[in-house]
């Protein structure tokens, strides 16, 4: 596996695939990676003729320092990760050489920052949309894989990439969980395994509401029974439960079994900010 860090060192490889003709898959990181990451790149190596990893803990998407300061970072166990999963090249650049002193551009997703993530994160899509934008514009790839365990991420890239044209299938990978229910999560590593297990409640959470949505409950009804759920001797402490349209995240007000429908929650364990997502079929 090839490491690079410099962008034109990457421009050097993009070129030398493409000149070669060879397909190009791609996976974004912030590294710290888990079996949830490396489905992205398993997904990858078995589609495309090379797949380019990045690693890179993007400070423009922090809307909290102290968050910013505590990710995670296992660079090493990282690369000896992605090289037993057949990557074939991992970009890990600096912030100086993504982001120039006083940069000015800045995004914005209209209705998707005022709702779920988007407004408890300040800013957070911004920073997602900026550095997956100019990762999109290094890697230049065929195909980019993104996880359903980001859902409004998942979302806004796919509207990003038609809205500035980018020739590359957005591909979405399903969530890949822990035995107890718990999503996989970098920030999972800050969790204790006592933790770890009060942190499954979010997954059991959203398993009853569905199957209380399923069973002909209302919104309203199923919304007041996660509050009073967490409300009640849990350890996590709920910043949204929504349920919502599953391609445009609107709320809903009413749930046909039929229609694409995904039940979305986010809390926090001690410091700890734990999201997860369901659909309802
Ligand atoms: P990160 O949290 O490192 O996640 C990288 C990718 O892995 C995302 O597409 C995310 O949805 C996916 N992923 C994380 N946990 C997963 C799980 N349990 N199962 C399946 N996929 C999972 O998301 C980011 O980084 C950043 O915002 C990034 C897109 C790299 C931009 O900085």
């Amino acid at each position: 596996m090839v490491i690079i860090t410099e962008i034109p060192a990457l421009r050097q490889y993009i070129s030398n695939a493409k000149s070669t003709n060879k397909s190009i898959g791609f996976v974004a990181t912030m590294g710290a990676l888990h079996d949830g990451h490396l489905s992205l790149i398993k997904s990858s190596v078995a589609k495309n003729d090379l797949t380019v990893c990045s690693i890179f803990v993007n400070p423009t998407q922090f809307n909290n320092k102290s968050d910013l300061e505590n990710y995670p970072r296992q660079t090493e166990n990282d690369i000896s990760l992605l090289a037993k999963s057949n990557c074939d090249m991992v970009f890990m650049p600096s912030t100086e050489s993504i982001y120039r002193d006083n940069f000015l551009l800045s995004f914005n997703f209209g209705y998707l920052e005022e709702t779920m993530e988007g407004k408890f994160r300040p800013g957070h899509f911004g920073g997602v949309g900026l550095i997956v934008t100019k990762l999109f514009n290094l890697v230049t790839p065929d195909r980019a894989y993104f996880g359903r365990k980001d859902l409004q991420q998942l979302t806004l890239i796919k509207i990003l990439a038609e809205e500035l044209f980018f020739d590359i299938e957005i591909v979405a990978v399903d969530t890949i969980r822990e035995k107890n229910g718990l999503a996989m999560s970098s920030r999972n590593s800050l969790l204790s395994d006592n933790e770890k297990q009060d942190a499954s409640q979010l997954h059991q959470a959203l398993l009853k509401a569905r199957k209380k949505l399923i069973d002909g409950d209302s919104v309203i009804a199923v919304k007041h029974y996660i509050k009073s759920y967490f409300d009640n001797n849990s350890a996590i402490d709920l910043e949204y439960f929504e349920i919502v349209d599953s391609l445009s995240l609107r709320n809903i007000d009413k749930v046909e079994v039929t229609e694409l429908v995904s039940l979305c929650i986010a809390g926090y364990l001690g410091k700890v900010r734990l999201i997860d997502n369901l659909s309802l079929i």
